[in-house]
């Protein structure tokens, strides 16, 4: 094992201070802009410690292994015929997780694994952008070409996606030849093979009628599939090497669907409209069949989604025990504060601890003699952008929105809106501890790409903000408090936020509370469900999380850092009707995205980084509102958790800490709520 310097800084809050204090190019700043101001350290941090990619796993012949376990009620199963051996149900070549690299070393099978989320099932036709629930059941049943998550482990020259549904591949100019796992199957028996991935590419991802995760020009405009065998696809791309493609293909993008079960709805196969064909599996069809370690069979409204293994999972661990160590994973459907408040009381094993108003206590709780959960902290990775729809025509209701739309694209009145943004406010409303922070919006401040001379922080100051504003002839003509627009209507803004965010509830509060000190009248919007009109991009503003994007832009969202395609940037989106109109900077930012698609490397990549930060803080191109870190809990019985899993890097940390190989002492098991029961078996 190996700990790398650089890539622990990633975590270190202190780098945070240091950075602050090092900003010498302040004249290169706009007039307005300062640095961004220093943050205080954050506690309980881990270090990860970093092993190579052979270390962590490979993939073995089948052959090799002198012995293959199961559980026991898999085993009877087999010996009555209703399930075939375990080396028929196995691929080849199974993906191998490394028991030396295992943090608790190889495990035993029993038990039950409990989330609580906040999130609820769509329906499981993912391959047609359908959730399965946030917070966790997505990453359960969906398996992609490549896997991001368990990068963050990986030492620096290692530091590029897993092989996961694709073995392995080959570079030849412009075109990806890759291996898919040979002789997988799906969790009902179905051979796994390249017309699951043509058809997810063609009938899905190409054709325009269905709403897909992936955007034919994500990968590059002209980027062609062609199927070599059942186990062989080669791609081609408009450019050479554009090595953040494998990025793309892991989860959320790269995840194929039965196509088996799929394609009997689909328009082109069986004359079903494309609304039928995405809604041809809701949540309560069960069992559903996926490729994921466990799969659903249970689902109940706002209560629970039970999964269980899956007997067919293509993953074994050195030993040759086939994975998941864990025969159940549970979904409690309640909320998101819920999720930190039961594993912190033991009723939960897991939780992404995000909701700041929790934080002091949670800390507090955690450092008790009868803890549940372990609770490790991560840099300030996380915020809030404040979305400035700057599209012209898409989701434009009325005149009032269309005015709207030309003030966002308003330079003046951008910088106006971060002056008028009071983030030491925020940071005492939502904790009395060190964690909140001013953000200037872009990187955020703990990632090892934030370069802090290339950021321009307009700092809370009404009276600027009044002054721009009054310079733009917003002026409040009859009195009433508040500006009006040059048509003679108030500047009245609607803002979209998640209902069920405490962090949201408080932003949105203040927001609206600083804006009318500066004669903007805010309309708060909750939602349920923000998604569809993020997707549809029928808002003024939306209160967006700052996520891993902005902390490692080498994920597979690296493609939500701009308008890059007319899908993957919700505040600038583009339709046919309404194409993407992009301001000069804004075109800079996507030339800066096309190149790091295109695979840049160390020193250049953090340069390409630096432009795009100056560009994004100088064009106030969506306001930051604040930083925060977030911290992982989870509870003390589970065996395998690595040191320093951050809640957000790659991918969240339901990818990031391999629950597959998760175990637990006999002991300390739970008891399975459907023991003995098989998807689609009994
Ligand atoms: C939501 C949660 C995150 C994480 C993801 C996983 O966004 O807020 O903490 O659990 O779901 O999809």
């Amino acid at each position: 094992m190996e700990k790398n310097k650089f890539r622990s800084t990633l975590l270190a809050s202190v780098a945070s201070v240091t950075f602050a204090l090092s900003s010498s190019s302040v004249s290169a700043r706009p007039e307005g802009a300062t640095a961004l101001p220093a943050a205080p350290a954050i506690e309980n941090m881990q270090e990860v410690q970093f092993i190579g990619r052979d270390e962590l796993m490979s993939y073995q012949d089948i052959g090799d292994f002198e012995f293959l376990y199961e559980p026991d009620y898999i085993s009877a199963l087999v010996q009555e015929g209703k399930l075939p051996p375990i080396w028929e149900r196995l691929p080849k070549r199974p993906l191998v997780f490394n028991g030396d690299a295992m943090p608790d070393g190889i495990g035993r099978y029993g038990g039950t694994f409990r989330h609580t989320i906040g999130g609820r099932p769509e329906g499981w036709n993912w391959t047609a952008s359908q959730h399965q629930g946030w917070g966790g059941i997505n990453y359960t049943v969906q398996e992609c070409l490549t896997r991001n998550g368990p990068m963050v482990r990986l030492k620096s020259e290692d530091s590029y996606p897993l092989p996961n549904l694709a073995t392995d591949w080959e570079w030849d100019g412009n075109s990806l030849t890759m291996n898919l796992i040979d002789g997988a199957k799906w969790s009902d028996g179905d051979p796994f093979d390249s017309e699951d991935i043509r058809f997810w590419w063609e009938d899905n991802v190409l054709d325009e009628n269905v709403p897909t995760r992936m955007n034919a020009s994500t990968m590059g405009e002209g980027t062609t599939l062609e199927i070599i065998s059942p186990t062989q696809i080669k791609w081609t791309f408009p450019q050479n090497e554009p090595k953040l493609v494998l990025h793309s293909m892991a989860y959320i993008n790269g995840c194929p669907g039965p196509s088996h079960l799929l394609k009997e709805h689909h328009p082109k196969y069986d004359g079903n409209s494309y609304d039928d064909y995405t809604a041809a599996f809701p949540a309560g069809r069960l069992p559903w069949v996926s490729m994921g370690a466990w799969t659903a069979v249970e689902y109940k409204q706002d209560e629970v989604v039970i999964l269980r293994r899956n007997p067919y999972y293509w993953k074994v661990d050195s030993k040759g025990q086939q994975l998941p160590y864990m025969n159940e994973m549970i979904f409690q459907l309640k909320t998101w504060g819920q999720r930190t408040v039961d594993t912190l009381a033991g009723n939960a094993d897991f939780s992404n601890m995000e909701n700041v108003p929790l934080y002091l206590e949670a800390v507090k709780e955690s450092k008790s003699d009868d803890a549940q959960a372990t609770l490790a902290f991560s840099g300030r990775t996380m915020g809030y952008h404040l979305y400035m729809n700057q599209a012209i025509g898409v989701g434009v209701l009325d005149d009032q929105m269309a005015a709207i739309r030309d003030l966002n694209r308003t330079l003046e009145f951008r910088k106006a809106i971060q002056h008028a943004i009071d983030g030491k406010a925020f940071a005492k409303a939502m904790s009395k501890g060190p964690f909140v922070s001013v953000f200037a919006g872009g990187i955020a401040r703990d990632s090892a790409f934030f370069d802090p001379d290339a950021t321009s922080f307009f700092p809370y100051n009404p009276a600027s903000a009044n002054a721009l504003m009054d310079g733009l002839g917003l002026i409040d003509t009859d009195g009433n408090g508040v500006r009006n627009l040059p048509s003679g209507g108030d500047l009245i803004i609607n803002l979209v936020q998640s209902k069920d965010s405490e962090n949201e509830k408080l932003i949105g509060d203040g927001l609206a509370t600083m804006m009318a000190e500066v004669g903007i009248k805010v309309n708060l919007k909750p939602m349920e469900d923000t998604e569809p009109t993020r997707q549809s991009g029928e808002f003024d503003w939306i209160m967006a999380r700052a996520q891993q994007e902005y902390a490692f832009p080498n994920s597979g969202y690296w493609s939500e850092l701009g308008p890059i395609t007319t899908s993957s940037f919700e505040p600038h989106l583009g339709t046919d009707e309404h194409p993407q109109q992009l301001q000069p900077f804004e075109k800079e930012i996507v030339s800066i995205l096309e190149r790091w698609r295109d695979g840049v490397e160390g020193d250049e990549a953090k340069q390409l980084m630096s432009q795009y930060q100056k560009l994004f803080t100088e064009n106030v191109y969506q306001p930051g509102i604040v930083q925060y870190p977030t911290a992982l809990l989870i509870n003390k019985r589970i065996q395998n958790l690595a040191d320093g899993m951050p809640v957000l890097a790659y991918q969240w940390a339901e990818d990031t800490v391999i629950r597959e190989q998760f175990w637990v002492y006999q002991d300390d098991q739970l008891d399975e709520l459907f023991p003995g029961r098989v998807p689609g078996i009994n």
